[in-house]
């Protein structure tokens, strides 16, 4: 099959599609027929060695995909070959979604009210924000501070929270605004000053940009979760799945719900950038510059 892959560790460039073995779904997996497939920061941090060399070269990136079922595994039940159905892969593996075929560990029948696109860059996003609210407990009437609304967490999170009934607020550049109002989050410019502009709030999402300010709006760090904040220093609860300890089980309930919302027109995925395969490098760049808004994904 044809799949994405990197041989050496380094810039954009070491990616390029190859020919390799396709995968068969074991025990409680599918393998799908892919029809897009998701670019995540993690998958750029992956392909630069920024997360250490710990990958088995060579690698073929991405966590979560959408497509049509082909191979059932052993025991899975519920799900036949020609569903279609968006997921994610095993965490384990680290990658294995930019690829013509793909196993997925986990899936949700794909919407008719998500285009192919949508539903590929669907699932690592809404597994990542269904994780953190529910950490944060939020709920009905809950104001929630999203900190980095306009990108591929942000953009679902806002969504997920204003379903449960929150009143969402969402930090993001002057140029990027109205695409978070359109959302449904209040907008506000992060930077400098930020308290004043966003007053009190139950809890926060760091998502991207600065921690301690977003502590200070909370007036506790208790209040506060990070998917982004490595560095330990702030005091703030970080969730990940990227196993050891501290890791969070995945939050995969959210996949039928935002299923869900979807077909109620409450849930949308905003692309940030739809690329074919053989240019995964400019996906990569574009997520590197920090500024995509929505999802990148590639077809
Ligand atoms: N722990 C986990 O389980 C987990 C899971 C998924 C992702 N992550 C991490 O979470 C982070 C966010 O992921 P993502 O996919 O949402 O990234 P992304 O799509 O690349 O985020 C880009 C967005 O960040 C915004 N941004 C940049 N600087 C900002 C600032 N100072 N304040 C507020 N917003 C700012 C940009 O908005 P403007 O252009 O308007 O500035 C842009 O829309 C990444 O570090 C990723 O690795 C962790």
């Amino acid at each position: 099959m044809r799949a994405l892959q990197f041989s050496e560790y380094g810039p954009a460039d070491v990616l390029h599609v190859a020919e390799v073995a396709a995968p068969h779904a074991g025990p409680g997996r599918v393998r799908i027929a892919v029809r897009a497939s998701g670019v995540t920061p993690a998958d750029t941090y992956l392909r630069s060695g920024r997360f250490g060399e710990r990958l088995s070269l060579p690698h073929v990136p991405g966590i979560d995909a959408a497509g049509v079922v082909d191979e059932v595994g052993e025991g899975v039940t519920g799900v036949r070959a020609g569903d279609e159905v968006f997921g994610m892969v095993d965490l384990a593996l680290l990658g294995g979604a930019n690829a013509e075929f793909a196993v997925l560990t986990a899936w949700a029948p794909k919407p008719a009210a998500l285009s192919w696109e949508q539903a590929g860059g669907a699932a690592g996003n809404v597994e990542t924000a269904t994780r953190a609210l529910d950490l944060l407990g939020v709920g009905d009437g809950t104001t929630l501070l999203i900190a980095g609304a306009a990108g591929g967490v942000g953009t679902v999170a806002i969504q997920l929270a204003a379903a449960r009934g929150a009143k969402v607020i969402g930090t993001a550049g002057p140029a990027t605004q109205d695409f978070v109002a359109g959302l449904g989050a209040v907008p506000v410019v992060y930077g400098e000053g930020l308290g004043d502009r966003v007053g009190q709030v139950d809890a926060v999402l760091h998502c991207a940009g600065t921690v301690p300010d977003l502590v200070a709006i909370t007036g506790s760090p208790d209040r506060v979760v990070t998917i982004a904040d490595l560095s330990g220093e702030h005091g703030i609860r970080l969730t990940h799945t990227a196993g050891g300890p501290g890791a969070d089980p995945q939050a995969l309930h959210g996949l039928e719900i935002a299923a869900e919302l979807a077909v109620q027109g409450k849930f949308t995925v905003p692309l940030a950038g739809v690329f074919p395969l053989a240019a995964a490098a400019d996906a990569h760049r574009l997520s590197e510059t920090g500024h995509a808004h929505g999802k990148i994904v590639l077809v």
